[in-house]
């Protein structure tokens, strides 16, 4: 049986009276890259401080391979290989003895991976750290992480200094790492990076996850755009069940655009198939209808992209 790499129960953890998590519960599969996403200020970064045995919990239990986070860190650590979202380097190191050092901190040597990823990153070790830039230094921090071999990467917004050939060159990384059966926890608002990279993802919204699965079982709880135009009348498909929003053509006959459930998408096609579908256009809703979905619910505390 194999066992679950990070598993997360009813987490909670307080700022003194700040309830920063309520209630964060959700698991990382060996082989498996799940996406943690949410509005800034939504615990995403404290849980994962959580998870490193920076801070504490007030409640809730987490684990990584099966050992508790707290007390367990030490241990842990020796497994996992970890980038924050803002990184800070020593000064007065190079890029290049930033990352020997990073590597030396997990009990990592650089090799020949270490020298293709400076190279595919396009890192110029030779400058201070000092001189860098945010994108820079990320890239320093994920060349040291990405070269270190280790059984779980976790990344807190790892490319959000990074411009889309570099996001690119990480994305093409963490496919790796996934091949070879590793696990990762990417938080990111990269929502095209979480849709083509992850296998779950979990929402956190005000220190709760309010939604955990596959993008396909997500996209069960929302609604697909239709583009239809069919040869008999369209009449009757504005009142079945799960349509929403229907709007006839003024200009083109049998023509119409709504929006349908995607759990009785099936349904409507076989409604639409009786009236000879001349023209079809279907579109799923992206992670970002999603994300919209549940951002604009009340009680956010604030609002994203
Ligand atoms: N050390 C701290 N002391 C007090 N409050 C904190 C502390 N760290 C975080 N918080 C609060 O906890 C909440 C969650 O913060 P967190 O950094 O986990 O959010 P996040 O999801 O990572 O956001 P972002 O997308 O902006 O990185 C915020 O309201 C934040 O102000
Ligand atoms: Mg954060």
């Amino acid at each position: 049986m194999a066992q679950t790499v990070v598993s997360i129960n009813h987490l909670q953890k307080f700022f003194g009276k700040f309830q920063a998590l309520k209630d964060v519960t959700f698991d990382v599969n060996p082989g498996e890259v799940f996406g943690f996403i949410g509005p800034n200020g939504a615990g995403k970064s404290t849980t994962i401080r959580v998870l490193l045995g920076i801070l504490k919990a007030s409640g809730g239990q987490a684990t990584i391979f099966n050992e508790d986070v707290w007390q367990q860190a030490v241990a842990i650590h020796n497994r996992i290989a970890y980038v924050p979202g803002d990184v800070y380097l020593w000064p007065n190191l190079t890029g290049g003895e930033m990352i020997d050092f990073l590597l030396k901190l997990n009990h990592q040597k650089r090799t020949a991976k270490t020298d293709e990823l400076i190279q595919e990153f396009e890192l110029d070790t030779k400058k201070k750290s000092r001189s860098y830039s945010k994108g820079n230094r990320q890239k320093v921090a994920l060349i040291a992480a990405l070269s270190t071999d280790a059984d779980l990467y976790i990344f807190d917004e790892p490319t959000s200094g990074l411009d889309p050939l570099m996001e690119e060159v990480f994305q093409k990384h963490v496919l790796a790492l996934k091949h070879q059966g590793k696990s990762v926890l990417l938080s990111s608002h990269i929502l095209s990076e979480v849709e083509r990279m992850c296998d779950r993802i979990g929402i956190i919204r005000a220190g709760e996850i309010v939604e955990t699965g596959t993008l396909d079982q997500m996209r069960q709880l929302t609604r697909t755009q239709v583009v239809v135009q069919t040869k008999q009348e369209l009449a009757g498909i504005e009142t079945l069940a799960g349509v929403h929003t229907f709007k006839a053509d003024e200009q083109i006959a049998n023509k119409a655009v709504f929006a349908v459930n995607t759990a009785q998408i099936g349904a409507v096609m076989a409604e639409l198939v009786k009236r000879e579908i001349v023209t079809l256009q279907t579109t799923p809703p992206t992670l970002e209808d999603l994300f919209i979905r549940y951002y604009n619910t009340e009680g956010t505390e604030g609002h994203e992209k």
